[in-house]
């Protein structure tokens, strides 16, 4: 099968966190950057994560991006905005996509006089081959990352919702409607939650969030599903030779109510549970449904959760789910994602991490991978293209 080639061809940052002005010319290969602690090497995977829709890989705060220096030594100044902008490839065709924050005012009725008040916000927008694009979720049509952090060394660990987002970016790789779904099923929910806090919510107005409620919340468990049963087949007839094969699972109300019932009956259910549960708000209890769907890992051989897994093995299990949603969206897609490996070998023995690196150049993409320590890439001196960052600057190595 011939693989058509997507990622960057031309990175180009503006006053984005520790870099002034930075353009990298990159190749469709793995990519690997090295500098010490605090040089700028997260920084630029952070930066691509911003051409993919949602708040990229550290979900920052918009504001917190722009860059920060200092000035005469004793005062710091933040810069107005900031920006990311490339030259892609998806499937071969070349396409410009941008991102930038905005500051933007926006008009209000002054509630106790006539006049009328301007306030300032900040927003992100969204350049595609130099058009502005409304809706953001329209960049998972043109770049696909998938990242692993160092932040996500304790996913299997802590409460579900870095779990449940990090299954949710998995989703969008085959649905993008799922990225729309989940933004307004948040963002209903808050307005529900917050008008019967406020005890200011009439009741046609709340029947009719929690019909919506209901329709997005079902659509959004079929889609996890989807995405679970996928990968498991996937698992099943590919199972990896190096790192542990997984079983993955969702854990949740609605998502298992879809073993047994149809879409429509639960979407009742659904919206009926939600009136129930009304009063829960006022008594600060837990609402159900799929804002609390847990997404559960098991190293399948030892039918061990992933949570009672060793640290390594644990790095482990995430590489696994990651290299074969990666495979899934080549083979089922036909659209190669671009991998984002922030310090990924950290936890891995010699013989992972040099498995991992001979996977990587055997999946014949754009991998972006940072580390403290060069010399862990030998293996790959030959088709990586190699940056060192120092200061807020980088070099070809
Ligand atoms: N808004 C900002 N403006 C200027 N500098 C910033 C901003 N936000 C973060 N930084 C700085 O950018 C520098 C590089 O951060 P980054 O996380 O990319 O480092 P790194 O090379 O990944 O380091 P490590 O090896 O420790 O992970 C840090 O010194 C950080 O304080
Ligand atoms: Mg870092």
């Amino acid at each position: 099968m011939i693989q058509l080639k997507s990622g960057i061809k031309r990175l180009t940052l503006t006053d984005f966190r520790n870099y002034k002005n930075l353009r990298i010319e990159a190749e469709i290969a793995p990519i690997i950057i090295t500098g010490e602690n605090g040089s700028g090497k997260t920084n630029i995977l952070e930066a691509i994560s911003f051409l993919t829709p949602g708040r990229g890989l550290r979900s920052a705060k918009l504001s917190e991006i722009k860059r920060i220096h200092s000035i005469e030594d004793t005062n710091i100044l933040a810069s107005d905005s900031w920006s990311v902008a490339a030259e892609i490839l998806k499937n071969d065709e070349e396409h410009f996509i941008g991102t930038a924050l905005q500051k933007m005012a926006r008009e209000y009725e002054s509630e106790t006089d006539e006049a009328e008040e301007w306030r300032i916000y900040e927003r992100r927008i969204v350049k595609i081959d130099g058009q502005k694009i409304s809706q953001q979720a329209e960049l998972g049509k043109y770049l696909s990352a998938i990242w692993v952090t160092p932040q996500m060394d304790r996913l299997f660990l802590g409460g579900p919702q870095p779990r449940r987002s990090f299954l949710d970016r998995l989703v969008y790789a085959f649905d993008l409607e799922h990225a729309k779904r989940t933004a307004n099923f948040e963002h209903l929910y808050r307005q529900w939650f917050q008008m019967l806090k406020n005890g200011i919510a009439d009741r046609h107005w709340l029947e009719s969030v929690e019909a919506d409620i209901a329709a997005l919340g079902v659509a959004i468990a079929a889609a996890r599903r989807e995405l679970v049963a996928r990968l498991n087949t996937f698992i099943t007839y590919e199972p990896d030779d190096i790192f542990p094969d997984v079983r993955l699972e969702l854990d949740g109300l609605i998502e298992k109510m879809l073993d047994r019932e149809s879409a429509l009956k639960i979407e009742d259910f659904y919206r009926e549970n939600l009136a129930r549960q009304r009063r829960n708000v006022l008594n600060n209890e837990s609402i159900d449904g799929v804002n609390r769907t847990d997404f559960k890992v098991f190293f399948k051989k030892k039918n061990m959760p992933a949570e009672l897994c060793s640290t390594g093995e644990q790095k482990a299990l995430l590489v696994s789910i990651i290299l074969a949603q990666t495979k899934c969206q080549i083979l089922d897609k036909g659209f190669t994602p671009v991998l984002l490996l922030d310090e990924v070998t950290t936890h891995l023995d010699d013989a992972k991490r040099d498995a991992l690196l001979e996977k990587i150049r055997a999946l014949n993409l754009q991998a972006w991978i940072t580390s403290t320590e060069p010399q862990n890439f030998t293996p790959l001196k030959n088709e990586a293209q190699f940056f060192t960052v120092n200061n807020g600057n980088v070099f070809s190595a």
